[in-house]
């Protein structure tokens, strides 16, 4: 049978990759990868383990490293756990790390990689919605440490990246549409015929299309920006108060960066915005403790001081970065969402 095979090509020069897309092409993982020497699978506790085993049969010789899943494993206890699950496995700097999981799992799997023995090949098996269209291509690797996300990590692009499909059939759907907000956002910013195509429920239609445009944002931000000093911010768009509200608890990222977003666009767009969450399944609502949150902002690694640079939208697909201070920032959300 022939599978319909989509392929985006991120141009890096020597760090240049293909990410590739396509239905149940996890059991054809050698294709894409050199599975041909040790590989350590890093995955979670709630990525089905048939995802990392159909892997491991491809590998000449392979270890699957799990951790308990959740953001709250994004640490060092997890990092020295992975980093001492390689060591004993005996991995050598010509052999491989894979990540099979969502943004947690890459982020940490990607550290790992980038640290051990300096840096070995890393491949990225992204299975959330999220991941797939957003944290696993970029090369943004982290943990969080002292109460601060992603504040320890590095800048490591993968060696590839494999999408599979099939494998978001077994996520909850709230992690589903958590996904979709990432799409969002990079169509908010970038692209408005993408925009358009959302507020035609295109995830009911072809999931891998919808991929393949969130990525080639996404890659194209990346190739001009690779180290976020300047364009690349964008992709924040609906973060930086989108971490403010995460870190109240309860909510996923995505759902976050959904409501993050909401205060960030002008009336018209922010309508627009608020009825594609909705259809997405996404929330609308700003907690009613968000000012919890904006003590969390002040301590968010992308503050310069006490000003910020924020992304907003004034009309679909495109953008403005101003540069503000937090308190000017916290009058303007306020405004925005009462
Ligand atoms: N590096 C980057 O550029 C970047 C960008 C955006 C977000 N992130 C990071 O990504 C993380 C969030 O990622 P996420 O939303 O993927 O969350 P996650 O990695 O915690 O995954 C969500 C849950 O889904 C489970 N899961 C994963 N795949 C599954 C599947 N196919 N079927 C069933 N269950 C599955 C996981 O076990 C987990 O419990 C955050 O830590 C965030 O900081 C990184």
């Amino acid at each position: 049978m022939k599978r319909d095979i989509k392929k985006v090509k991120m141009n890096l020069g020597k760090r240049s990759y293909d990410i590739t897309i396509g239905e149940s092409i996890l059991e054809n993982t050698q294709s894409y990868m050199n599975l041909n020497r040790k590989v350590a699978i890093v995955t979670d506790s709630g990525v089905p383990r048939e995802y990392s085993e159909a892997i491991a049969s491809q590998c000449k010789k392979s270890v699957i490293i799990s951790f308990p899943k959740g953001e709250e494993s994004k640490n060092l206890d997890t990092y020295a756990y992975i980093c001492q699950q390689m060591l004993t496995f005996g991995l050598q700097r010509r052999d491989a790390v894979v990540a099979v999981g969502g943004g947690v799992v890459g982020d940490m799997a990607g550290f790992a990689a980038a640290t051990y023995m300096r840096g070995i090949d890393f491949y990225n098996v992204p299975t959330t919605l999220l991941s797939q269209v957003d944290s696993s291509i970029g090369g943004k690797t982290a943990i969080d440490f002292g109460g601060v996300k992603n504040i320890l990590g590095a800048f490591y692009q993968p060696k590839a990246v494999l999408i599979d499909t099939a494998v978001l059939k077994t996520l909850e759907a709230r992690q589903f549409s958590a996904g979709l907000a990432e799409v969002a956002k990079m169509a908010l910013t970038s692209d408005a015929e993408l925009f358009s195509m959302l507020e035609d429920s295109l995830w009911e239609k072809d999931i891998a299309t919808l991929i393949e445009r969130a990525l080639i944002i996404k890659r194209d931000v990346v190739e001009e920006d690779e180290r976020e000093s300047g364009l690349r911010k964008i992709l924040n768009f609906g973060h930086t108060f989108g971490h403010g509200i995460e870190a109240l608890g309860n909510l996923y990222h995505g759902e976050c960066v959904a409501l993050g977003m909401l205060p960030m666009c002008s009336p018209t767009v922010r309508k627009r915005l608020s009825f594609l969450l909705s259809k997405m399944g996404l929330p609308t609502e700003i907690p009613s403790n968000y000012k919890d949150g904006f003590e969390f902002m002040r301590h968010d690694k992308k503050g310069d001081g006490d000003t910020v640079e924020a992304v907003f939208v004034d009309e679909v697909g495109s953008f403005r970065l101003e540069k503000l201070s937090l308190e000017k920032l916290f009058s303007r959300i306020e405004k925005n969402i009462l």
